[in-house]
This record gives C-alpha cells, sequence and structure tokens, in this order.
C-alpha cells in the first residue's frame, strides 16, 4: 500500500478519499472514473427504505392486485431495487476499490431484512443514511434516539459485513449518541450528512431549494465534532463529510482524526478526476510536513493531542466580549 493507504471499516483503502453517495456514484462509469482518479473507495447513491418496502411488498405472492397506477409505481420501484443489486455486482466485477452501498432510513420496520441482498451481491460495507426530522413536540428526543438504535440492532443481526451509519449533527449529545452506536457494534460513522433545506424567494414569496452544495466554511460545523469524537476512548472510524473542496481541508479533518474523508460538491463542480488533484496535494503536504504515512499526523490535533483541548469545548467568543484572552 502506497504512503495515502488508510483502513476505514476494516477495509485497506489506497487514499482516505472516498466519493461520497450521490449521482455521481450511480453508474458503472463514474464509478470506474472515480477508482481511476485515486478515489479510495465509493459509498454508491442510496436506495431509499420506502423503495424497498415496495419491492418486498411486491414480491409477496399473497399480495391482492394493486390498482394499474400503483401497480405502475410498484413496478419503477421494484426495477429500481433490482437494478440497485446489479449495480453493486458489476461494480465488484469492474474495480477493485471498496464498494459501500447506501440506504436512506427512517424507521426499522420493513426494509432490514433486505441488507442481506445487499451484503448477497458483493457489498463490502454499507452506508445507512439516517435521519427523519422531529416534527412532533410531544415526542421526546430519547423516543427519537430509539429509532436509531433499534434500526441498527436489527441490521447487525442481518448482516456481518461492517455497517456505517452517516448522521446529522443535531443532536442534543452527538458524542453519547456515537458511543451507542459503538456498543451496538456500528463500524463507522459519517460525521455528517447535508440535508436538503428550504429557503425563501422574497420575490416570488414562494418556498424554493437552498442550495443542494456545500462550501468550504461548512467544515466548520465539522471540524469540532471529528476532534472531540475521534479522541474517545472507543473503537469507532470516522468518515468526514461535508466542506471538502481540496487536499488541504482532507488534510484538516485527517488532523482532527477522520480515518478517511468522503468528497462529494467539489466533484460536481470541477469533475470526478479533481480527487487526482486532492491526492496530490495531501501527499505534497505531507512531504513538506515530513510525514510518510497519513499514520503518523492522523489524529494529531483532536481533542485528546492538541495541546490546548480547551478550544474545542469553546463555543462563545470571549475574544470579542472581554479583553482577556
Ligand atoms: C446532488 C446530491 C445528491 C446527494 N445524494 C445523496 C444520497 O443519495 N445519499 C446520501 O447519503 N447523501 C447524499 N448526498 C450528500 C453527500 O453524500 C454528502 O454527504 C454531502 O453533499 C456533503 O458533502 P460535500 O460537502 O462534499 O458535498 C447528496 C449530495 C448532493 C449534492
Amino acid at each position: 500500500m502506497g504512503k495515502l493507504s488508510v483502513n476505514y471499516l476494516g477495509l485497506a483503502l489506497k487514499s482516505p478519499l472516498i466519493v461520497s453517495s450521490s449521482r455521481l456514484t450511480s453508474t458503472l462509469g463514474s464509478i470506474k472514473e472515480a477508482e481511476d482518479s485515486g478515489a479510495g473507495a465509493v459509498v454508491l447513491k442510496s436506495l431509499f427504505e420506502e423503495q424497498i418496502n415496495q419491492y418486498i411488498n411486491t414480491m409477496q405472492p399473497t399480495h391482492s392486485y394493486p390498482e394499474a397506477d400503483d401497480y405502475t409505481s410498484f413496478y419503477i420501484k421494484s426495477h429500481s431495487v433490482e437494478e440497485y443489486l446489479t449495480l453493486i455486482r458489476r461494480a465488484k466485477e469492474l474495480i477493485s476499490i471498496p464498494v459501500i452501498p447506501s440506504i436512506n432510513c427512517y424507521t426499522s420496520e420493513g426494509w432490514t431484512g433486505f441488507a442481506k441482498n445487499i451484503q448477497d451481491a458483493g457489498a463490502d460495507a454499507l452506508e445507512i443514511n439516517v435521519f427523519f426530522l422531529p416534527t412532533d413536540r410531544k415526542k421526546s428526543s430519547a423516543e427519537a434516539e430509539k429509532v436509531y438504535f433499534d434500526l441498527i440492532e436489527k441490521l447487525k443481526k442481518t448482516i456481518t459485513i461492517p455497517v456505517a451509519i452517516k448522521i446529522g449533527y443535531r443532536f442534543s449529545n452527538i458524542l453519547y449518541m456515537i458511543d451507542q452506536f459503538y456498543m451496538r457494534k456500528v463500524n463507522g460513522v459519517v460525521m455528517f450528512n447535508r440535508f436538503y433545506e428550504p429557503d425563501i424567494d422574497i420575490n416570488k414569496l414562494d418556498i424554493i431549494p437552498a442550495s443542494i452544495f456545500s462550501n468550504e466554511n461548512e467544515r466548520r460545523m465539522v471540524l469540532r465534532w471529528i476532534g472531540m469524537a475521534s479522541a474517545q476512548d472507543i473503537k469507532i472510524d470516522i468518515s468526514a463529510s461535508t466542506g471538502v473542496h481540496s487536499g488541504a481541508d482532507a488534510v484538516r479533518y485527517l488532523l482532527a482524526g477522520a480515518n478517511s474523508v468522503q468528497v462529494c460538491s467539489v466533484l460536481y463542480d470541477k469533475g470526478i478526476p479533481f480527487l487526482k488533484k486532492m491526492n496530490s496535494q495531501i501527499e505534497t503536504w505531507m512531504d513538506n510536513n515530513g510525514f510518510a504515512s497519513i499514520g503518523d499526523f492522523r489524529g494529531k490535533l483532536n481533542y485528546r493531542n492538541y495541546k490546548k483541548p480547551i478550544v474545542f469545548e469553546r463555543t462563545q467568543f470571549m475574544k470579542y466580549f472581554s479583553s482577556e484572552d
């Protein structure tokens, strides 16, 4: 393995850069391009829990005849699930880097048994992208968190390949959640997903989608939590996601303690081959700083290793409000 090699979810990656789940990983052509451009692994575009549940229902021989329109939608959904399994099989034949399928899910009902089909198709690991927006003010955060735990427990009973959970950062206590994932034998946590958010067009007086692509400033929401999570005394891998637009950004997350770094928006902007440049930027930085391997500097600036860990805890702008510091 070369000097950019890392271990993530027990898989040997030749680069810490992973192309994250999106349309960029939805075809064999783009997946091959990712490998040729130096990606360490690919996370396939997500399959939705609803698609899987529809698929399971259409497979039931006792199911009553659906109406024609429903039938069409059922067919399309089952078809896309079959296509997804084919994509995994073909990707495994075509490329040698790890192939990590992804499922968007928000309940533990129905779909989890299907993960076995993904494993049987040859997946190296599974990433689950779990999120549901709490919209019920009567529902406690503990109830919401339990959904994550139930789901993981069911999944871990179904499959033996490594599981990574992709989460958002809106938890009362992220470190508690990660600890609970670890206790349930989750192998990795992807920090963090970036969600569809609404915006307002004041000229049209309408709700419009906010930009789906990230910028580098969004790193600020991620760095602290990677620095804190990687310093915990637990063996759970971390994959950074959101705001990685250059090799330097990847280095920042690795210094904070990430095991791998996922890349999406910048590749929509600059094309998948930009990964080559990012890898060479990381190598140049390592050469300039005397690091022979990623392991030599990974986590060097996390909460445990940094000389003033208090900076990770600081949330208020003391410097601007007082004469001290
Ligand atoms: C167009 C687009 C489609 C995406 N689709 C998915 C998806 O299907 N599943 C998923 O887990 N994340 C999806 N994401 C989120 C990305 O995988 C990634 O986590 C997010 O964009 C943050 O990374 P970035 O800052 O490098 O863009 C998508 C992002 C974009 C921009």
